[in-house]
């Protein structure tokens, strides 16, 4: 990932920094090293890229789609293979794609991408298939491809390093991908035999997104078909309305209507209903901003009166590791798309272009509705009947003013020192009756954290090891059928099977009550831990205090334990040999750090760029060190005679930070370098700025960099107050 916006970098920073002290740094209570867990895993040999999970109907199979197979797993116990079907790709298919430039060895091989439910009998395959997307049916009763081998452009990436997404509505398929060979080419769109709908090539549309995810919601109860379902896609792009140095990326829910046919003129055999809207996820209070989407859970249960989306983010600049969980109402996004104002490009300064709020007059039918009763009732009755300035403003408006909040406008959990790559929530019924609603996210180092929010508290009731390899993990699926509950995860090497709980490792009463965890319970009838979803017995008897009061249990145990709500202490088993995991990175204001220089985001090293000739720009730097530390500005070697802004702002603790700004102008690509000196040591970056031909593009950019770092140095001042109001608490909390 490039390196992201100043504002983006600046705010990273603060969270480095004052992230030693900040509360939002929950520790698991136990941490179950893979070892300790005997799960159930699956794995064939020679066979990787375990992508694509799907349980079946009943929840009897989970399907797995790997690289140039797909298999029939046992759900209750993953290790029983059912069935298997292999699908390769012929040698001179591979031959045409090694000519190409692709490696033969990875990415000439079919992997598996979409895998779906077409009907009770067969599944809905496409594949990368050597860069050249191909879809086929599976039979499921003699686990077979039909052969039918369908051009997959638009439903499967040709590339399997690119994002896709995709989701089965009503034997359609509604897919976000690319749909050239360089993967240049965004498109969300619809396969169907009768109305294949996609999106309109263009920036506003979609700009370099990267699909997370996309699923349907039943907009009338069941049966009542008014063709009013809607089709969430979920994902993150670059910026078009707010302007920055470098690409801002930001993250978005868009939707489209199942009852979409297309236009007639305008907008043919294209989404009528396309609409975007910015997704936060921040806290407004710590200045940290989450825009970078990885993935989200749609949690449904009758007790909910609407679908929640359950987003996992990261910033954009993430050095240490820092991930949210944001939460949404449906009807959130929906009231942004029904009823929110529309953003509007502006063109200034000759070629600039700038998006602004639209608060002109808004033409009828509303531009981007479903077709819905009231449509239907001023008998425009399809899509194909609606008119051409609805449809020309839907074409030119696809993005909205208005942006998703988040449930309590805030995120679910904030975690440091952790990269979050999936998510899956349940709903648990505690012992009182409580609901919780239990988030299960997966890192990048093949762990499983299981969290829930008590009293505005964040409990991360435990970590589990999934994956010896502590490799990425890929995707997760909840099986949560009554009396079995599992979660699935899939990596490059494997999948493996987890139970929700792991009551039984709870050896006392204290230890199961303090686990403060819902699904578990102490039997004293049988001295023992249990899964309360697993026990028919009625609850009679059963101690489970959720606000971690373990002085219920019997008084007979002699061990020693916290403190109720002691959720920061990390308890290990006696006979785990890892220690505690901090939080954070150990670089906390300690004495040692003290007397370091240390260079902060942006470096300038990711501030190459391209320049036309005797056009201005600018470079940052920003460092942290001693009470002397200062900045020396080189250009080819020699010390720059131009004046450098700088300012230097104390910290309570005897360090300084300094921040330098240079304006220049070139004639020829020359090399920058900031060094921060300081009698502690220096720290030095550098960066080549490269004089291109004069061409309109470039001028274009030029202008927009400009613009974005007058903005950065007009919010500088705001920040510096953030900044120091941050470090005040920082150093209360920390002494
Ligand atoms: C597939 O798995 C291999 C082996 O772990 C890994 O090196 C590779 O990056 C994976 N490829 C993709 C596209 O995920
Ligand atoms: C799963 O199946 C394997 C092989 O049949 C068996 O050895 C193992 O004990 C089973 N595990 C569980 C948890 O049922
Ligand atoms: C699927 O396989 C079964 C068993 O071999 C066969 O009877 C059936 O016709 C197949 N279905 C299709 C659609 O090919
Ligand atoms: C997808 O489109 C292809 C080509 O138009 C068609 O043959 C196929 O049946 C479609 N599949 C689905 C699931 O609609
Ligand atoms: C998180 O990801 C970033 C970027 O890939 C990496 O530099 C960092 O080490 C990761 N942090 C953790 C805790 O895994
Ligand atoms: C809809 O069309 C019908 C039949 O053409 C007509 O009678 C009715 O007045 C129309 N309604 C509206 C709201 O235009
Ligand atoms: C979201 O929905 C819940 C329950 O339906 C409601 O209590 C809450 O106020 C809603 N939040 C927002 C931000 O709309
Ligand atoms: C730091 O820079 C100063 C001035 O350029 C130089 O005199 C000094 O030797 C440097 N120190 C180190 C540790 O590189």
């Amino acid at each position: 990932m490039r390196m992201c916006g100043p504002v983006g970098g600046l705010l990273t920073a603060l969270a480095v920094v004052f992230g030693t002290a900040v509360a939002f740094a929950p520790v698991p209570r136990i941490t179950w090293e893979h070892r300790e867990v005997q799960l159930v895993q699956f794995h064939e040999p020679g066979i990787f890229n375990y992508s694509a999970l799907l349980l079946s109907e009943n929840e009897d199979t989970l399907f797995v789609g790997a690289r140039e197979a797909v298999f029939a797993l046992n759900a209750h116990n993953i290790s029983k293979k059912q069935h298997e079907a292999y699908w390769k790709v012929s040698e001179d298919k591979k031959a045409r794609c090694a000519e190409k430039g692709k490696s033969k060895q990875t990415e000439c091989l079919n992997y598996i991408r979409v895998l779906q439910p077409l009907s009770t009998n067969a599944l809905y395959v496409c594949g990368t298939n050597a860069f050249q997307p191909a879809c086929d049916h599976l039979n499921l009763t003699s686990f077979k491809f039909l052969g039918k081998n369908e051009d997959g452009k638009g439903r499967c990436p040709f590339d399997p390093a690119q994002s896709y997404t995709s989701v089965m509505v009503d034997g359609e398929l509604y897919s976000g991908t690319s749909y050239n060979f360089l993967g240049s080419e965004p498109i969300i769109s619809r396969n169907s035999t009768h109305s294949p709908l996609r999106t309109e090539y263009a920036i506003p549309w979609l700009n370099e997104p990267s699909f997370v995810f996309a699923d349907v919601v039943r907009e009338s109860p069941e049966g009542e078909d008014l063709g009013d379902d809607r089709v969430y896609f979920f994902f993150t792009e670059v910026s078009v309305e707010y302007e920055f140095v470098f690409k801002l990326m930001i993250p978005r829910i868009a939707r489209v209507c199942k009852g979409d046919q297309g236009g007639l003129r305008t907008l043919q055999k294209k989404w009528t209903s396309f609409l975007k809207a910015r997704l936060i996820c921040s806290r407004p209070d710590s200045n940290l901003v989450f825009n970078v989407l990885r993935d989200v859970f749609v949690l449904r249960s009758p007790d909910l009166k609407e679908p929640v989306f359950y987003g996992v983010f990261t910033p954009q600049l993430n050095n240490v590791g820092l991930s949210a969980v944001c939460a949404y109402n449906l009807s959130t996004a929906e009231a942004v798309f029904s009823r929110g104002k529309y953003m509007q490009s502006a063109t200034v300064e000759q070629s600039h272009t700038k998006w602004v709020r639209y608060n002109g007059a808004v033409p009828t039918p509303r531009p981007g509705a479903c077709i819905n009763r009231e449509a239907r009732a001023a008998n425009f009755s399809s899509s194909l009947n609606l008119p051409d300035k609805t449809l020309q403003f839907v074409k030119d408006h696809p993005l909205m003013d208005d942006s998703v909040t988040p449930i309590d406008s805030r995120p679910r959990l904030i975690k440091g020192d952790v990269n979050y790559t999936q998510i899956v929530v349940d709903r648990a019924r505690a012992l009182d009756g409580t609901i919780h609603d239990v988030m299960f996210v997966s890192t990048d180092r093949g762990a499983l954290h299981k969290a829930i929010s008590l009293e505005n508290d964040i409990h991360i009731i435990e970590e589990t090891q999934l994956f010896q390899d502590f490799e990425p993990i890929q995707s997760l699926l909840l099986s949560s059928k009554k009396g079995r509950k599992f979660v699935y995860a899939g990596s490059n090497s494997g999948v493996v099977q987890a139970p929700v709980a792991f009551c039984g490792k709870h050896g006392t009463c204290e230890d199961c009550v303090l686990a403060r965890d819902p699904y578990c319970a102490w039997s004293p009838a049988v001295a023992a831990c249990v899964a309360l979803h697993q026990t028919d017995s009625p609850s009679r008897g059963l101690i489970q205090e959720m606000n971690g009061d373990a002085s219920t249990c019997p008084a007979s145990s002699p061990l020693p334990f916290p403190p109720p709500g002691s959720s920061s202490l990390s308890c290990l088993g006696p006979d785990s040999s890892s220690s505690p995991r901090s939080p954070w990175p150990a670089s906390g204001p300690g004495p040692d750090r003290r007397l370091q220089v240390t260079l902060l985001p942006p470096f300038l090293s990711d501030q190459a760029q391209h320049v036309h000739a005797l056009g201005t720009f600018h470079l940052f730097c920003q460092a942290t060190g001693p009470a002397d530390v200062h900045f020396l500005w080189e250009k080819n070697g020699r010390e720059l005679e131009v004046c450098v802004p700088t300012q230097t702002h104390a910290l309570p603790d005897g360090r300084a930070l300094v921040l330098s700004w240079l304006r220049d102008a070139l004639r020829e690509s020359a090399e920058y370098r900031c060094s921060a000196l300081s009698r502690a040591g220096n720290k030095t970056s550098k960066a080549r700025v490269t004089v291109t031909r004069l061409e309109a593009t470039q001028q274009e950019r030029w202008t927009r960099e400009l613009a974005s770092w007058r903005a950065v140095v007009g919010e500088h001042d705001r920040m510096m107050q953030s900044w120091r109001k941050a470090w005040e608490s920082c150093n209360q909390d920390a002494f």
